[in-house]
């Protein structure tokens, strides 16, 4: 049975939501629903990036996030990540770019709902946690609310009912999915929308989402709201949730306790063959607005250069203020 909510998701992203720093993310809140950054089918069955579903058991809940759309290859990456323990199997159809076109998934597939309905019912039906779809508002010139209702009313009939929605079209020939982030529109009022046609599905905002002052106006609106870069930049943003939204004392206490526990993490998984580098650049935004921020990352650089923690460890924490 869940026991977690997805009212405050952190968003899949490639190259930056690996087990590090999700590690970090969940010292800083205990409520967040995570998810790892996508893997596609293919590479996970041909055993390329089977090391990218290995996770830390304090990251739970945690969900992985799966591209493809061969119904076999979903049926038994699904339960491989079922076995592995992962609290929910998301399903990319948001990613626009030309090697995931080629690959037929991701973005592409808001084209075909009849396929997409097809692979998730059958990933539903192949494990016993929760399945979900992050998607986007259309493609191309798909720019019309009708597109979303049509596509979420022949998706759903799945079984699925967790909707998480980047609030922007995604436009699959011109633009780079970096471009895909920024400048096709945001249209919050489609979700918004979307929640109040489709009450019984949990719907999930996410695009352009700064604050928690944002998520609580959404909230208003929707089920919970899903944060990637701001969340990245700013990881410490995330420590008011739990005693603002859940009305309990957050146990995280200050940044640099999140800094100890996670440089301790960081030795241990030194000694596991884990990479430097890839850990500690995760740190980069836990000094943001600080005095000396500035210093902090650059002490980050020195370390990644140097490939030696131990060295400058006391240094790096004491450029923390509080
Ligand atoms: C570097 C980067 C990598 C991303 N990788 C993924 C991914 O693997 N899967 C996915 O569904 N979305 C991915 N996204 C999109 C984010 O999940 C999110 O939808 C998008 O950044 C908009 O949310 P934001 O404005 O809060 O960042 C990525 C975004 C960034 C910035």
């Amino acid at each position: 049975m869940e026991t977690f909510d997805r009212q405050f998701c952190v968003a899949p992203m490639m190259q930056y939501t690996d087990m590090h720093d999700r590690y970090l993310l969940r010292l800083i809140s205990k409520r967040v629903f995570l998810y790892t950054e996508m893997i596609a089918t293919g590479s996970l069955i041909f055993g390329k990036c089977f090391n990218q579903l290995e996770f830390n058991t304090e990251e739970h809940p945690v969900g992985v996030q799966l591209g493809g759309s061969n119904i076999s290859d979903l049926i038994e990456c699904s339960k491989k990540c079922e076995q592995f323990g992962y609290d929910e199997i998301n399903l990319n159809v948001g990613c626009p770019s030309d090697r995931v076109q080629k690959g037929k998934f991701g973005a592409c597939l808001m084209l075909e709902p009849d396929l997409v309905a097809e692979c998730l019912a059958a990933m539903k039906n192949s494990v016993n946690i929760p399945v979900s779809i992050k998607c986007r508002l259309g493609v191309d010139n798909h720019e019309e609310y009708e597109f979303l209702y049509n596509f979420v009313s022949i998706v759903k009939q799945s079984g699925v009912k967790v909707f998480i929605i980047h609030a922007r079209n995604g436009i699959l020939k011109g633009l780079s999915p970096r471009q895909n982030r920024n400048i096709p529109p945001l249209k919050y009022d489609y979700v918004y929308r979307l929640k109040k046609d489709f009450p019984d599905l949990e719907i999930i905002i996410n695009g352009g989402i700064k604050n928690l002052d944002d998520s609580q106006m959404h909230l208003e609106k929707v089920d919970g709201v899903m944060i990637g870069r701001a969340a990245y930049d700013n990881p410490f943003m995330l420590k008011d949730i739990e005693p603002r939204f859940y009305n309990v004392d957050s146990s995280t206490n200050s940044k640099k306790e999140v800094l100890n526990q996670y440089l301790e993490y960081v030795e241990r998984q030194i000694h596991n063959g884990h990479n430097l580098s890839r850990m500690m650049k995760h740190l980069f935004g836990l000094s943001r607005g600080d005095k000396y921020a500035k210093s902090f990352r650059l002490k980050i650089l020195e370390i990644i250069k140097e490939n030696n923690l131990k060295n400058h460890k006391n240094e790096l924490k004491e450029l923390l203020v509080y």
